[in-house]
C-alpha cells in the first residue's frame, strides 16, 4: 500500500471537533493514511488576516484531496473577508458539488427511502455575481454556459456509472427558462449519449421538489444548476438524518475539498456535544474520491451500523459525547475489518 497523503482544515467552531474525530475514523481504514493539518476560516482571519494561509492553499494544491470542516462566517459585510469555503471553490475550480443523501435507520424506517446523489453545478446561474439595483427595481443576471453544464453532465454520468447507478434525471425549468435551461438541458442529454448505459430522464423543477419530499425513492442521480442543487440539496438532506448526518463534496478536475453539510454551530462549540457522523462520512466520500473505495464502503456501513444503535449525540435524541460516537464507529470498523487484513 503506498501512502496517500490528506490535507484536512478543521476551520471554526465544532470543526474543530469532528474533523479530528472524523480522521481518526479514516486512519483505522487507512492505516498509511498521512495528514496534513491546516489552518482556515474566520479565526485564522483575525488572526493573521487571511481566511486561507498561503500554506493551507499549498496543502490543498498538493495532497490527494481535502478534508475541510466547516467555518463561521461574519453576520455583516466585513471588508476584506472571503469565506474560506467559497474561496475554495473558486481558487481550486470546484464545479461540481455533489451530495448523496441515503436514509439511515434510526427511529424506525420511514416508508420511503432515501438512495441518491444530487449533483449540482456550482460556478455559474444566479450565483456567478451580476446583481444590480437602482433602489427600485433590482436585476440579476443568470448566466448559463454549454461548457459548463457539459462538464457537470459529465461528472453526474461519470459519478452515476462508477457508483452502479441506473439512472440520471435532469432537473430544470425549461419551460419557463427556454433559453439558460433549455441550454442546460440540451447540454446534459447530449452528454448522455455517451453513457448508453444509464437512463436519463427530466423533470421540471417544482415537481422535484414535491417529489424529493414525497417519494425520496424515485430518485437515483438527479442533475441541475446551481440555485435549484442549493434549494432541492436541502430538501433531500432531511432523509439522510438532518444537518448532523449529511456530507457533500466539492470536485474539480484536479482537486477534490469534502466537508459535512453544517456550518460551525457556534451555539454548541466546545461542548462535545457535535454529531461527527457527517464529518466522517464527508471522510467516506474522500476514500471515494482517491479510489479507495472499499475502505470508503466500510466507513459508511460502521457509521450506518452506529447511527442505528444506541450511542447518539443530542441532536439525534442521545445523550452521547462527540468522542462516545467516535469510539463506537471505530469498535464497529474494527470488529468488521479485523486488523489483520
Ligand atoms: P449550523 O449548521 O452551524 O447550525 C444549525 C443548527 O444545527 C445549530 O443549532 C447547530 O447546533 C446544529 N448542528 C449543526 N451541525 C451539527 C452537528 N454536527 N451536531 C449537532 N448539531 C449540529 O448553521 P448556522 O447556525 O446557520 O451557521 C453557523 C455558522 O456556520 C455561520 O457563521 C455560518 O455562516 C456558518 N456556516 C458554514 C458553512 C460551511 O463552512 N460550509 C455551512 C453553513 C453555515
Ligand atoms: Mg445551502
Amino acid at each position: 500500500m503506498t501512502t496517500v497523503t490528506i490535507c484536512a482544515i478543521p476551520g471554526d467552531g465544532i470543526g474543530r471537533e469532528v474533523v479530528p474525530a472524523a480522521v481518526e475514523v479514516l486512519r483505522d481504514a487507512v492505516p498509511d493514511l498521512y495528514v496534513e493539518w491546516a489552518e482556515g476560516g474566520a479565526e485564522t482571519w483575525s488572526q493573521t488576516g487571511a481566511a486561507l494561509p498561503e500554506r493551507t492553499l499549498d496543502l490543498v494544491s498538493s495532497t490527494a484531496a481535502t478534508l475541510f470542516g466547516a467555518v463561521s462566517s461574519p453576520l455583516r459585510p466585513t471588508p476584506g473577508y472571503r469565506s474560506a469555503i467559497l474561496e475554495l471553490r473558486r481558487r481550486f475550480d470546484l464545479y461540481a458539488c455533489v451530495r448523496p443523501v441515503k436514509t439511515l435507520a434510526l427511529a424506525g424506517a420511514p416508508p420511503h427511502q432515501a438512495d441518491l446523489v444530487i449533483v449540482r453545478e456550482n460556478t455559474e446561474d444566479l450565483y456567478g455575481g451580476g446583481e444590480e439595483s437602482d433602489g427600485e427595481r433590482a436585476v440579476a443576471q443568470r448566466v448559463i454556459t454549454r461548457s459548463a453544464s457539459t462538464r457537470i453532465g459529465r461528472q453526474a454520468f461519470a459519478l452515476a456509472r462508477r457508483l452502479g447507478r441506473s439512472r440520471v434525471t435532469v432537473a430544470h425549468k425549461a419551460t419557463v427558462l427556454p433559453k439558460t435551461d433549455g441550454l442546460f438541458r440540451e447540454s446534459i442529454f447530449a452528454v448522455a449519449r455517451a453513457y448508453p448505459d444509464i437512463a436519463v430522464d427530466e423533470m421540471l423543477v417544482d415537481n422535484v421538489a414535491y417529489q424529493l419530499a414525497a417519494r425520496p425513492d424515485r430518485f437515483d442521480v438527479i442533475v441541475t444548476t446551481n440555485m435549484f442543487g442549493d434549494i432541492l440539496s436541502d430538501v433531500a438532506a432531511v432523509h439522510g438524518g438532518g444537518l448532523g448526518l449529511v456530507p457533500s463534496a466539492n470536485i474539480g478536475a484536479m482537486h477534490g475539498v469534502f466537508e459535512p453539510v453544517h456550518g460551525s454551530a457556534p451555539d454548541i462549540a466546545g461542548r462535545g456535544l457535535a454529531n461527527p457522523l457527517a464529518a466522517i462520512l464527508a471522510g467516506a466520500l474522500l476514500l471515494d474520491f482517491i479510489d479507495r473505495h472499499s475502505e470508503a464502503e466500510q466507513v459508511r456501513a460502521a457509521v450506518a451500523a452506529s447511527a442505528a444503535g444506541p450511542v447518539r449525540t443530542p441532536d439525534l435524541g442521545g445523550d452521547a459525547m462527540t468522542d462516545d460516537v467516535v469510539r463506537d464507529v471505530r469498535r464497529r470498523f474494527q470488529s468488521a475489518v479485523p486488523a489483520s487484513r
